[in-house]
Order: structure tokens, then C-alpha cells, then sequence
């Protein structure tokens, strides 16, 4: 292709036209030259599920594709970009087609980068054509790049954050509106904030999706998403929420990834965040992530985690380093060179917890549970009783100093075996950043 004035035509097919593949199209409608390193933009094809469904922009001049993979390969595509979605399926296959044809990708996909990240960082690197993803981890806010670019000169011991914004939605509006999880969420879906079905997200799946692929860029190691250890907001009461203000605390989903002697932590768990912290102070539906490096200290940024405009804009981060011919390993270091995740047990790991146990209203309950925990080498830090109108029994909280998980568990399997004990004993991590 001869290159006019003004730089080369850059001809990118869109594959996925929802929520961000619409924002990308409206973008490069009126932006196509927006490229710092020159040329311009032409989008030479778009593919979705549905031609006929009315969407924001207008796509009647464009090229239709009813399959991706067909578009991916499609001759007239120099940059395909993947919006599709979903870890398997056409998102997966068209983007193999796009590597497979030498073709550099651009992708806003985490579940795609977290689960098969590490063969299609081998394949693009084979290919010798960039595998780009900075819209998969907090949307506009640059994570990606900060890791995988910006912190190549230090060593990163661990990376922790608020990566889905929909559980920090629900969560604020809990704090803030005293509503149930249920509540919330329902209201939520209403205002379009969480999906119909919001398993992902709750389910701190997303979170572990994003988390996964930060400790890879972090960490030079594969992505390995079976590794991580989830749990979602599903089961956060209210009266968690409550109590853990009284002890000065908010309740957050917070996604860390933790580089360790032994190997790498990746988890994802509703955590009680001091209230003055800045974790705590990223409400509604922010994200917020905390770098630790160990020449560097710590970095802390926030900002949007979705969003049409925001992913949009990373994603044109990403067709512009494509322009600029940018070539870098897809995570850190080469997908040949990346050192094997070796996953910690999380059993093994070190921290403070928050218990709260519903009791029988009868003398000795407390005498009973501290001396179960004292048996088995959990030492309490503090201690709440609140007078709690509940027909059920009475809530007794408290927070324990740094244990190791496995002793915890095993302290609470007992406390559970307590006659006064009325409910397993709910257990909430308090933050180690
Ligand atoms: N939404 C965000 O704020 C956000 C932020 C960061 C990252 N992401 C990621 O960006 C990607 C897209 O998200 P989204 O919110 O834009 O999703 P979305 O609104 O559900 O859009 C998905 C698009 O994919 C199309 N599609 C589905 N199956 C297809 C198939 N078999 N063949 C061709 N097209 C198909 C749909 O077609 P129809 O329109 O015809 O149904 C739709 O246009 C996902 O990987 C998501 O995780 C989203």
C-alpha cells in the first residue's frame, strides 16, 4: 500500500459492537487521525451478533461481517479488534485468525487474556505482532501499560486494588443507603449498573480475571487464572457493612496479587479497609489499585474501571501504539521466557481477620469463644458487642492479630461446634495494605 500525505491508511476491522465496540466506532468516526505518531484510521469492517439492531452509531457504510473470524482474516484488516467478549467461543477464534494471519490485536477482553493469555502471547510473539489489552483491567485507567512499560525497572512485589466497579457500587450503596445486598443489586440492574446477570461480577470472577492478568504483567509469569482464590460479595450482610464501620472500617472487594519466596497469591475477597485509606475512599463505581515496587515505593491510581468513553479510549491506546509500531512482549517478558506460576496456598498465608458469630443471649458465651481461639493460637485484637435487636441471637465481632489462614479456620470449625453458637462464624479479611 503506497502511503499518502499525512501517513499511512490504517484499515481495522471491529469485531463487537455493545457497549465498547460502540464507543470505539464513535471515537474513530471523529477522531480517525488521532494517532501522536501520524496516520489515520479506517474502519474496513465491523461484525456483531445482530446486523438490524439499532444501535448508537451508524453502520450502514460499513462492511458487514456476520462472522469475526472471517473479519479477522478478511485481507482488508490491518488491526483487528476484539469486543466481543467471553473467554472461548468466536471471541477466541477470531483472534487466533487475526495472529494466525500476522495481523496485531487489540482487545478489550480480560477473560480472554486471563485464561489463554500465555498461548496467545506465544502465538502474537511468533507471529512478531503486537497482542494489546489495556482496556481489560480498569477500563480507561492505565494499568497495563503502567506494569508491563512503566515498572520494567523495579521489581514489583504486589499489586492490590478495587478492579470491579459494579461490587463497589453495590457495596458504597449498602454503606450508604443501609440497603440489603439483594436490594442494591436489583436497583442496580435497573439503573443499568450491573448486568442481568451479574454473576461476574459479583461472583468477584471479573475482579479475578483482572487481577490475574496484572500479577502476569507484574510478575513475568504466565497467567493462571485457575489459580487465583475467589470469593464475591453475594454473602456480605449488611450488618458486616455496619459493624466493621463501628471498628473503623469499610468493606471493600479487594483483588490482590502478592509475589512471595514460595510463589505467587492471587485472590479476590470482600475486605475491611481502614476508612481513612485510600481504598476505602474510591466509592461508587471507581476502581483504585495500589503498585508496590521495591525500588519505587508505592504507586496509587484510580479512576473509571468501564464506560463506553473510558474503555473506548483505551482501546485507541492501543490502536495508536499499533500505528507507532511499538513492539514489546505481550506481558513483561517473552511468552517463552515467562517463569511458571507457582500458586501459594492460600492456607499458608498471613494476615488479620474480622469474626462475627451469632450467639445465644446466656453468660460464659464470651469466656467460651475467646478460650477457643486462645486454644488454637488465634490472639484477639478487639472486641465489639452491640446491643443488636435480634430475635435470632446476639452478634458478637471481633478482629484477631496477623494468623496464619489454616489456624483461623481451623479455630472457627470449633468455635462453630460451641452449643451458644448459633451460625457459622462469618470471616472477612482485613486489609494487609
Ligand atoms: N462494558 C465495559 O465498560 C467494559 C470495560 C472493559 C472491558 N470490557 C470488555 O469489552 C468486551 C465487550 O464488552 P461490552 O460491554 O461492549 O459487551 P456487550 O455490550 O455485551 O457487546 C458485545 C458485542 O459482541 C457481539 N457479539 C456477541 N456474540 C457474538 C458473535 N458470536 N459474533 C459476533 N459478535 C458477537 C454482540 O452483538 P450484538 O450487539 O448484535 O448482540 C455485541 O455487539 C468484553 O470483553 C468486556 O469484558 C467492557
Amino acid at each position: 500500500m503506497s502511503v499518502p500525505p499525512g501517513g499511512r491508511v490504517w484499515r481495522v476491522g471491529v469485531a463487537g459492537l455493545g457497549n465498547v465496540g460502540a464507543g470505539v466506532l464513535g471515537f474513530l468516526a471523529e477522531r480517525p487521525d488521532f494517532a501522536p505518531a501520524g496516520g489515520r484510521v479506517v474502519v474496513s469492517g465491523v461484525s456483531a451478533r445482530s446486523r438490524s439492531r439499532p444501535r448508537p452509531v451508524n453502520i450502514s457504510g460499513l462492511a458487514w461481517f456476520d462472522d469475526p473470524v472471517a473479519l479477522a482474516a478478511s485481507p482488508d484488516t490491518d488491526i483487528f479488534v476484539e469486543l466481543v467478549g467471553g473467554s472461548d467461543g468466536p471471541a477466541k477464534a477470531a483472534v487466533e485468525a487475526a495472529l494466525k494471519a500476522g495481523k496485531p490485536v487489540v482487545t478489550a477482553n480480560k477473560a480472554l487474556i486471563a485464561e489463554h493469555g500465555a498461548e496467545l502471547a506465544a502465538l502474537a510473539e511468533e507471529q512478531g505482532v503486537p497482542l494489546l489489552f489495556e482496556a481489560a483491567v480498569m477500563g480507561g485507567t492505565p494499568a497495563v501499560k503502567m506494569l508491563r512499560e512503566a515498572m520494567v525497572g523495579d521489581e514489583v512485589r504486589s499489586v492490590a486494588g478495587i478492579l470491579n466497579g459494579t461490587c463497589n457500587y453495590i457495596l458504597t450503596e449498602m454503606q450508604n443507603k443501609g440497603g440489603a445486598f439483594a436490594d442494591v443489586l436489583a436497583e442496580a440492574q435497573r439503573l443499568g449498573y450491573a448486568e442481568a446477570d451479574p454473576i461476574m461480577d459479583v461472583g468477584g470472577f471479573d475482579a479475578a480475571h483482572k487481577i490475574t492478568i496484572l500479577a502476569a504483567l507484574a510478575f513475568g509469569c504466565a497467567p493462571n487464572y485457575a489459580a487465583a482464590e475467589i470469593e464475591g460479595i453475594e454473602q456480605v450482610a449488611l450488618v458486616d457493612i455496619q459493624l466493621a464501620k463501628d471498628l473503623g472500617y469499610r468493606i471493600k472487594l479487594v483483588a490482590s496479587a502478592d509475589r512471595t519466596e514460595d510463589g505467587v497469591l492471587v485472590r479476590v475477597h470482600p475486605t475491611l479497609v481502614p476508612l481513612d485509606h485510600p481504598l476505602a475512599l474510591a466509592g461508587g463505581a471507581l476502581n483504585a489499585l495500589f503498585i508496590e515496587g521495591t525500588r519505587i515505593g508505592r504507586i496509587f491510581i484510580q479512576g473509571p474501571g468501564a464506560g463506553s468513553g473510558p474503555t473506548a479510549a483505551a482501546v485507541a491506546a492501543d490502536i495508536a501504539d499499533v500505528m507507532a509500531g511499538a513492539v514489546r512482549p505481550v506481558f513483561q517478558a517473552p511468552a517463552r521466557a515467562l517463569s511458571p506460576f507457582t500458586p501459594v496456598d492460600p492456607a499458608r498465608s498471613i494476615g488479620r481477620a474480622y469474626l462475627r458469630f451469632l450467639v445465644r443471649d446466656e453468660p460464659g458465651v464470651i469466656a467460651a469463644v475467646s478460650e477457643t481461639l486462645a486454644e488454637a493460637g488465634v490472639s484477639i485484637e478487639s472486641f465489639l458487642q452491640k446491643p443488636v435487636e435480634d430475635a435470632a441471637g446476639v452478634p458478637i465481632v471481633l478482629t484477631t492479630h496477623s494468623v496464619a489462614e489454616s489456624v483461623l479456620k481451623a479455630a472457627i470449625d470449633r468455635i462453630a461446634e460451641l452449643p451458644a453458637v448459633i451460625d457459622r462464624p462469618r470471616l472477612l479479611r482485613i486489609a494487609r495494605i
